[in-house]
């Protein structure tokens, strides 16, 4: 049979706790999964992308099936271009829903006219992360407080390094 891989993808500016929560919930879904940094049209990044697959690489080293890599254009098309049968998303809270159900249907409606079948997967992280969001994290370390509780510790040295907070 063959490998099931799914596509977890975002910004990833930076990743935090929640982000590594849902990469371990969908390990035990799928066979492999490739992490995929792209550039959001909505939100100005902190850190390049480059900086966010170095980043991913460090807090996933020693994970076995997972896989961090970068794409521009179409999400559709890179799972398309890496075989993969589903996207991973997380889901926190009902805010997140209108955003996520319009993505979805849209890659559905993408996914019709470029492949068999995409489907997009939702999971939730644990309500430790529910309220934490790549936003708030930066907003915090912004002003100075506390964060190792929401990233990993590299991450964290990254971020006040990047807001001079080092
Ligand atoms: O972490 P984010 O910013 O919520 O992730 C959003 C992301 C990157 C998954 C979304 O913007 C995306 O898929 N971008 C790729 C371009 C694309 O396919 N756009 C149409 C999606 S409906």
């Amino acid at each position: 049979m063959s490998e099931k891989i799914a596509i977890y993808p975002g910004s990833f500016d930076p990743p935090t706790n929640g982000h590594l929560d849902i990469l371990a919930r969908a390990l035990n879904l799928f066979d492999h999964i490739i992490i995929a940094v792209t550039e959001s049209e909505h939100k100005k990044s902190l850190f390049t992308v480059e900086e966010r697959v170095k980043m991913l690489h460090t807090v996933t080293s020693g994970m076995q099936h997972v896989t961090v890599d970068s794409f521009k254009g179409l999400l559709v098309r890179y799972v398309k271009e890496k075989k993969a049968s589903a996207i991973i998303r997380g889901l926190r809270a009902i805010s997140d829903f209108e955003y996520e159900f319009q993505m979805a249907l849209m890659n559905r409606h993408l996914g019709l006219k470029e492949t068999a079948s995409i489907e997009t997967v939702y999971l939730m992280p644990s309500e430790n992360f529910t309220y934490l969001s790549s936003s708030l994290v930066k907003e915090v370390v912004r002003l100075g407080g506390d964060i190792d509780s929401f990233v990993p510790e590299s991450i964290a040295i990254e971020l006040k390094k990047k807001l001079k907070y080092a």
